[in-house]
């Protein structure tokens, strides 16, 4: 027999062999099993058989209550193995990205980042990184908007896509419309390594998160972080960033892992604060800086999960606007952590506390 699946993992329970359609390619699937693939100019094309390695219990829950939560736990193990190989003591290896990768980094000036959903989220963090420590003017847009707009491309930029599955139709058409914008070169940092978008592109990083059968992305997400503070660090480096600030940052992504350990112990405590959103119908996420976006992600997160209406404020926009909804009924959260901002955002927390909003705030325990 032989079947027909948009992804490997859709048919693992019957078949661990596949063969991966190019673009334009006619399939006929006949009974017992014969298939016979033909292109656009109607010629029979000869497709490899490949077989998928994903590894053992790919598709099993292993005894949690649904993928997206065995997702959330698998990620201190495979954040450890998107940074494995790609770190030394002090500095990330650029060859990381491909051969060609210290050539193309070498000519950007600018970084246009496109992505879609939390891969777009993931993007607006590392704005906030690649200006900070590799000065780099960067622009982060979704990919839907992208691909419709008169993009002007300035000379040195270096187009970056950011997809977990490699087949969203509109990151791989912005791919597409970019390839004739005279970028220096496209990258695409992805999890599945025989996507359209990977083979597409010049140069690949893949982020070893192994497959994510959620629909909301989880595991995906923070490995994606982890691959751009690599790229951060690899156009830091050739761009004379300060070598102590590397080797920190450095030694903090190794103690990642288990920091991340740490947080999901916390997983009790979580479900427990949890009861206090089940009955609202709204609810808002503040942040700053690097962390505003992973406001919006946790808005995201709130409403494709729970179905309730949540929105995210770079919490210094507060007053002029969203602040006029803030009452008991609506849980405002905010993510604090113990950096230069902290103050600026106690200040706009207190504006909660007057307004008799119910105040969450994840806060480093030095706060
Ligand atoms: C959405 C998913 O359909 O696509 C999101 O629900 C995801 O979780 C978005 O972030 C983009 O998908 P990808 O595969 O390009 O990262």
């Amino acid at each position: 027999e032989a079947f027909l699946a948009s992804d490997p993992l859709a048919l693992l329970q019957v078949t661990d062999r596949f063969i991966y359609l190019q673009e334009g390619d006619v399939v006929r699937l006949a009974r017992g099993g014969d298939i016979a693939v033909h292109d656009t100019a109607g010629n029979v094309q000869s497709r490899p058989v490949q077989t998928f390695e994903h590894g053992d219990g790919a598709a099993t829950k292993d005894g949690y209550r649904h993928f997206m939560l065995k997702e959330i736990h698998e990620q201190p193990q495979v954040i450890a193995a998107t940074l494995e190989g790609r770190l030394t003591e002090r500095h990330a290896l650029v060859r990381s990205f491909g051969r060609e990768a210290e050539a193309l980094f070498a000519q950007a000036r600018q970084i246009h980042i496109v992505a879609c959903g939390t891969s777009y989220h993931a993007g607006l963090v590392a704005r906030y990184w690649l200006e900070k420590y590799a000065g780099l003017p960067t622009q982060v847009e979704v990919a839907s908007e992208y691909r419709y707009r008169q993009v002007v491309v300035p000379e040195g930029t270096l187009f970056v896509t950011l997809s977990q599955s490699g087949e969203t139709a509109d990151t791989l058409a912005a791919l597409r419309f970019a390839r004739e914008r005279g970028y220096v070169g496209s990258l695409a940092i992805c999890n599945v390594p025989g996507s359209s978008l990977v083979r597409e592109s010049d140069l690949t990083l893949l982020t070893q998160a192994g497959p994510e059968i959620g629909v909301a992305s989880t595991k995906a997400f923070t490995t994606q972080l982890v691959a751009l503070m690599l790229l951060t660090l690899s156009l830091g480096r050739m761009r004379g960033m300060n070598g102590a600030r590397e080797t920190q940052i450095v030694q903090a992504l190794r103690t990642l892992p288990r920091a991340m350990s740490q947080v999901l112990a916390l997983d009790g405590d979580i479900e427990a604060l949890s009861m206090a959103f089940a009955e609202k119908h709204h609810a808002l996420f503040l942040g700053r800086g690097a962390h505003y976006p992973i406001a919006l992600e946790g808005a995201l997160k709130l409403k494709e999960i729970s179905y309730i209406h949540a929105e995210a404020y770079p919490a210094g926009e507060l007053k002029h606007g969203p602040l006029a909804l803030v009452d008991s009924e609506m849980p405002v959260i905010s993510v604090a952590p113990n950096d230069e901002l902290l103050e600026k955002l106690k200040s706009n927390l207190q504006e909660v506390r007057a307004r008799g909003g119910e105040l969450f705030v994840f806060a480093d325990e030095r706060v």
